[in-house]
């Protein structure tokens, strides 16, 4: 039997909603292993199996398919304190800090991880890495689209000893902006070296006028399920 990516994500994401329970405000994420979870509880509260769930959706994407598999639905104003969310990530390193936002939805997926009393990560071992920035795949970091080229070329020098590289996210063959659900941009960074100190690193881009958010989530996980081909392994913070 040989398990596919897809089937990897799918394991972790089943694994992590045993962790739900009736009556639990969920956050909800967003992106391909996600996506399991999300059917996974709108599965559960179909069978009568979860009931008193209220979902808290990190992306547009992640409201039409929550809603598709009827989890109920509300947000951060009416629910400030999330008990659980789940979600992917694009890596995550020994000590459990995540670079997410691949998919563009760093931003509510922060704001409503940041809200949970706990936080559990499901990915497949390929998005395990020793050091933050140092896959080769990018940092994001969401910026308002005014003068989104000088924001770009500060974040650039910034990191300019890291040999970085600012690269606005397009999509498409006309390669249009790709826009945000806030309706922002999304400057990718890539990184020669290393970023050094992600907490130094972190504040001095949120230190930037024209930045919104970036894509390192420090010390925010509680749980990291990682499906491989071995197995699961759960790292709890
Ligand atoms: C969405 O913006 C991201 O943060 C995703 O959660 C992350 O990129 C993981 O996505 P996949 O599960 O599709 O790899």
């Amino acid at each position: 039997l040989i398990l596919t990516q897809d089937d990897l994500k799918k394991i972790a994401a089943y694994k992590a909603v045993e962790y739900v329970e009736s009556g639990m405000v969920l956050g909800l994420g967003t992106g391909s292993t996600a996506k399991h979870a999300v059917a996974r509880i709108g599965e559960l509260i179909q069978q009568g199996k979860l009931k008193d769930i209220v979902g808290i959706p990190t992306s547009k994407m992640t409201h039409e398919q929550a809603l598709s598999v009827g989890i109920p639905l509300s947000d951060l104003d009416s629910y400030p304190v999330v008990d659980l969310a789940i979600d992917g990530a694009d890596e995550v390193d020994p000590y459990l800090n995540l670079v997410k936002g691949r998919g563009g939805s760093l931003l509510r997926e922060k704001m409503v991880e940041g809200a949970c009393k706990k936080f559990v990560v499901i990915v497949d071992e390929s998005k395990l890495v020793n050091h933050i920035g140092g896959s080769g795949l990018a940092l994001p970091v969401e910026v308002i689209q005014f003068c989104w080229k000088f924001t770009a070329s500060k974040l650039q020098k910034m990191f300019e000893e890291s040999g970085c590289e600012a690269k606005l996210r397009t999509f498409g063959e006309k390669k249009e902006p790709f826009v945000t659900d806030n309706k922002n941009y999304i400057i990718d960074l890539y990184f020669k070296k290393s970023i050094g100190d992600l907490k130094v690193a972190s504040d001095a881009i949120l230190n930037l006028a024209g930045v919104v958010e970036h894509g390192m989530f420090l010390d925010m996980a509680t749980t990291v399920i990682i499906a491989g081909e071995l197995g699961l392994t759960v790292k709890n913070k």
